[in-house]
């Protein structure tokens, strides 16, 4: 790590701000989840398939494994942490244990966050746009029916 490769960058994570140097190469998720502790944010492929790193970038869902931190300078991000609110799970995280969506979990902070942003886009999604908007997050365990149930339930007005 060369010091003419470091960069400041300030950003909101979660309602607090962060100051920290990160190389230039940094991924996001490597400077979220190894050095600021936001474990929530997963790791699965690293190269953008899988969708497990995904966090909201000024409400747009997007892939940390492929985002490099320095475009996070001045952006205002949402990990799982930051979720809930006054220790009550989100009318989306909810929406996921009713229905059941959750088992090992892996994939389920980047789901909850893609359709966190859903839900705030404050739009109708018919079934084949929702299946559309969930496909980037890949589940081992549900077979996605539970997991699409919960954003229809988490779309429910
Ligand atoms: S770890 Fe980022 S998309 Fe798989
Ligand atoms: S609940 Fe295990 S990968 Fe989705």
């Amino acid at each position: 790590m060369s010091e003419a490769n470091m960069k400041k960058i300030n950003m909101i994570v979660n309602d607090k701000t962060y100051s920290i140097e990160v190389d230039v190469k940094d991924a996001l998720l490597e400077v979220l989840r190894d050095r600021l502790g936001f474990t929530g944010v997963k790791c699965g492929c690293s190269v953008g398939e899988c969708g497990a790193c995904t966090v909201l970038i000024d409400g747009t869902a997007v892939n940390t494994c492929i985002y490099l931190a320095v475009w996070a300078d001045g952006k205002k991000i949402t990990t799982i942490e930051g979720v809930s609110k006054n220790g009550k799970l989100s009318k989306v995280q909810q929406a996921y244990i009713d229905e059941g969506a959750v088992q090992c979990g892996f994939c389920t902070p980047g789901l909850v966050l893609t359709t966190t942003a859903l839900v705030e886009s404050g739009k109708k999604y018919s079934d084949e746009e929702i299946k559309r908007e969930i496909s980037g997050h890949l589940c081992r365990c549900t077979g996605y029916q539970k997991i699409f149930r919960a954003v229809k339930k988490s779309l429910e007005k």
